[in-house]
């Protein structure tokens, strides 16, 4: 299979080696070759990739709305979110999906199966694309209430007609009103680069308030223990790791192009391991 990532920058990135892992499950050979490319090459970028006959690609960051023109068919829920991060190529046809938000929810649900009994209370913090994709598969599943908390409040008001179920309450915060309403939250979910390496010391909210019984979820994985986990640990708190979204959202990805059920659990100590190495 010829796999691909398209986006900037994306010299580092851990999908090759997650996408091997996949194709070995599967007992297929194949590529996943990195498309490192900054805005001015997009256009050369995508020509190279109808050359190289892929079978489908990633996209990230800064390319997922935009590679949303290129495209023949469009799956409606990546449609809903706006955003695209995998693109299947059958016959020549480019079919965009995004398996961002699903991934977060499968991540979630795996670990912290009691999250989706009864009706519990959900806060997202950060109101980016990132914030978007979960967001928006989180107001579909079975929660009493998703708010959104971010430093610029209208951003995250503008995501919440995402919400259009009637079952699932959701509000705009600010940061400081979440800061103190965090003990009312069975699962907080920082989305935002807040804490990512080279700035680890850095913590969007205080937890001190926080119960013994809630998640708290980061979907930075570089270092796989931020300073807001690490609080969390110190208080009692359950804590979740953002590496487990990395994985199923390729897993989601791999699923589609190769149209194979494979599973994450052999990655997950390898991919640990090559994480706490870059520390
Ligand atoms: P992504 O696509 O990775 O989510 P993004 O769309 O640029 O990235 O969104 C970044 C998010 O991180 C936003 O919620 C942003 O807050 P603002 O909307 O107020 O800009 C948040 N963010 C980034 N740096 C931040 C910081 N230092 N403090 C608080 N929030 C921050």
């Amino acid at each position: 299979m010829k796999l691909g990532l398209i986006g900037y920058p994306i010299k580092h990135s851990l999908s090759p080696w997650i996408h091997q892992q996949f194709l070995q499950q599967i007992d297929r050979n194949g590529t996943y070759v990195i498309y490192e490319t900054k805005s001015e090459q997009f256009q050369e970028t995508i020509k190279k990739i109808q050359e190289d006959k892929l079978d489908g690609f990633n996209v990230t960051v800064p390319y997922k709305q935009t590679i949303m023109t290129y495209l023949d068919e469009l799956d409606p829920y990546a449609a809903e979110i706006g955003a695209v991060n995998t693109v299947v190529i059958q016959n020549g046809k480019w079919i965009g999906y995004n398996t961002d938000g699903t991934g977060y929810l499968t991540a979630i649900e795996s670990q912290f199966p009691r999250l989706f009994n009864g009706e519990k209370r959900v806060l997202i913090l950060g109101a980016g694309g990132a914030a978007r994709g979960i967001f928006y598969a989180l107001s579909r599943a079975s929660f009493h209430t998703v708010d959104i908390a971010n430093r610029t409040i209208e951003k995250a008001t503008d995501l919440l007609p995402l919400n259009i179920t009637d079952k699932v309450n959701s509000r705009a915060l600010s940061f400081q009103e979440a800061e103190e309403s965090v003990q009312d939250y069975n699962l907080i979910i920082q989305t935002t680069s807040v804490g990512m390496k080279p700035a680890v010391k850095e913590q969007i909210i205080s937890l001190q308030y926080v119960n013994k019984d809630t998640v708290v979820s980061d979907i930075v994985y570089q270092p796989l223990m931020t300073q807001f986990l690490s609080e969390a640990y110190q208080i009692g708190a359950s804590i979740h790791q953002g590496h487990t979204m990395l994985l199923y959202q390729a897993k989601l990805a791999f699923q589609l192009w190769s149209e194979r059920e494979v599973t994450i659990e052999p990655l997950l100590t390898g991919l640990e391991d090559i994480l706490k190495g870059n520390e």
